[in-house]
């Protein structure tokens, strides 16, 4: 799919905006930070990180969470693949997700690794410390048809306000039921309807501080 499809514009910044939804893929102060942050701390990484360790994705946009789990998982080097299976509706092109990820020099090996495998066409990547798969198709079907579990969800939809379809309890319950037992998720968003899905899916919700100019974030426990 291209741009179009996608629907990409950029900030003064650099970052990417989808104009389909009016809304940055990544914190406009510091995506990496902030994917650190929400994402990796949110659900107790890399402290739970173990061998076989499975991560989830709803929006797998530029890839940078992914990289940022990918480059904690290799400095705990526990040996063998972490697995991340995320799920993504309009795939971004590999030249925007090149762009996109030049702001952080740190995850340049990786980012290469990632945007060369994409530029081929390739949605599984396979190395010896990354099983990476991206099921292209909309979230609230795809979930529910895939037969995976994962200790860790990273929910990164776009605000809930703008892109609904993301959260709703339908498919909160799809992501509870594909979470290993004492398995969590971990979002950027404090939104109420976001935690009165998760909490009807049956996670118990936690409000932790949020990053940067968000005051909070949501964590939940299955
Ligand atoms: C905030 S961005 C994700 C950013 C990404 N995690 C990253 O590291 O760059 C939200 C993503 O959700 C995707 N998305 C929105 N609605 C969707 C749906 N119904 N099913 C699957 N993906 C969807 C968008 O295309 C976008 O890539």
């Amino acid at each position: 799919m291209t741009d179009q499809t996608a629907g990409l514009g950029w900030t003064a910044g650099g970052v990417p905006v989808s104009t389909r939804f009016d809304d940055p893929y990544f914190s406009l102060e510091d995506g990496l930070a902030e994917a650190r942050h929400v994402f990796l701390r949110g659900n107790g990484l890399p402290g739970r990180f173990r061998p076989g360790f499975r991560i989830g994705e709803l929006g797998f946009g530029t890839g940078l969470n992914v990289l940022a789990a990918w480059r904690a998982w290799l400095d705990a080097d526990l040996g063998g693949p972490l697995e991340v299976t995320s799920f993504e509706a309009w795939p971004l092109t590999a030249d925007a997700m090149e762009t996109a990820l030049a702001a952080f020099p740190e995850l340049a090996p990786l980012a290469s690794e990632l945007t060369t495998a994409w530029r081929a066409g390739r949605r599984m990547i396979e190395t010896p410390t990354l099983r990476l798969t991206v099921i292209v198709g909309d979230a609230r079907r795809t979930v529910g048809a895939w037969d995976g579990q994962v200790d860790a969800w990273f929910l990164d939809g776009f605000a809930p306000a703008r892109n609904p379809e993301l959260w709703e309890t339908a498919l909160m319950r799809e992501v509870a039921r594909h979470t290993a037992p004492g398995g969590t998720a971990a979002t950027y968003s404090a939104a109420g309807a976001v935690r009165r899905a998760l909490t009807e899916a049956g996670f118990s919700v936690e409000r932790r501080a949020g990053f940067g100019r968000k005051r909070h974030m949501t964590v939940a426990h299955l």
